[in-house]
């Protein structure tokens, strides 16, 4: 077997260990390690989640899109690749991402409103992708692509299920971004949502994973979320068994971060063992 490739992009935050993220109320009204379950997910409000965060391309989205860019430029083209992107939510850049790369992507998604919102977008992407596109574009692979609003309406599909019955070795490339940490605040759910994740890869497959860092729990709408402290020691942790090739990037808070209580952002982008 080819030794593994582990490269760190600096600087790193250390030490802390996985923590789950700090109530935001009360302890006594909000137990601080709350289940994937425990949440109101069907009512995750879609449209106010893309609005908050891709209605325009963010300082912090143009780093991820350019290092998964030069990522999946390195691939072979003409390998016939059936792609999946977990946890979907209401952003389609990952799935775009993959576009050039998949005669089929799978939008995995467990809520019913984001499977709505899904459905209804990928048919004609709203104009705000384009400037998503543009930056992929730069690139000769996502060039060639005719039209990527007709492609992804035809290579796209929307499919319900929870990210921790996903399939073992089932897709050829994966994208998961912002849900391993932000779909529980226990930190053994995240470290079996990503496990589960990278184990849905083929052997070898490509994949790019986003994560927040530090994150306490996010809003959408008038609903609290929930989500795990997680450092990119947590993301090396869990990935270093099942990958064959990992880099770790960090993506520190710009000038206009999303909202409070997270430290960066974290990219791990690799293949599967
Ligand atoms: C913070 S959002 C991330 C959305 C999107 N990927 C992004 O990049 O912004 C977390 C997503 O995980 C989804 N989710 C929650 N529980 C899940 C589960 N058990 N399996 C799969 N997805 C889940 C939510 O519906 C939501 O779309």
């Amino acid at each position: 077997m080819a030794p593994k490739r582990l490269r760190r992009n600096s600087p790193f935050v250390t030490g802390d260990g996985i923590q789950p993220a700090a109530p935001t109320t009360s302890p006594l009204l909000r137990a601080p390690t709350e289940l994937n379950s425990d949440f109101p997910w069907d009512e995750f409000d879609s449209y106010w989640y893309y609005d908050h965060n891709y209605k325009t391309l963010r300082d912090d989205d143009r780093q991820i899109i350019q290092t998964v860019r030069d990522f999946f430029v390195t691939l072979d083209p003409s390998s016939h690749r059936h792609g999946i992107d977990v946890g979907s939510g209401s952003n389609l850049y990952p799935a775009l991402a993959m576009l050039p790369l998949c005669h089929e992507i799978t939008l995995y998604e467990y809520s019913t409103s984001n499977i709505s919102w899904l459905q209804r977008e990928i048919q004609s992407y709203s104009p705000s992708w384009d400037a998503f596109w543009q930056l992929l574009a730069v690139a000769p692979l996502y060039k060639s692509v005719d039209s990527p609003r007709a492609t992804l309406a035809a290579v796209a599909q929307v499919e319900r299920g929870s990210i921790f019955d996903l399939p073992r070795s089932r897709w050829d490339i994966g994208t998961m971004f912002f849900t391993a940490e932000s779909i529980s605040s226990t930190p053994a759910e995240f470290q079996a949502a990503l496990r589960s994740f990278i184990t849905s890869l083929r052997t070898g497959a490509p994949f790019a994973a986003a994560f927040m860092e530090k994150s306490l729990g996010y809003d959408v709408g008038t609903r609290r979320f929930p989500a795990v402290a997680i450092t990119v020691n947590d993301v090396e942790n869990c990935l270093a068994t099942n990958t064959e090739v990992l880099d770790l990037h960090r993506i520190g808070l710009t000038e206009n971060p999303l909202r409070n209580g997270y430290d960066g952002m974290i990219l791990a982008t690799g293949r599967a063992a």
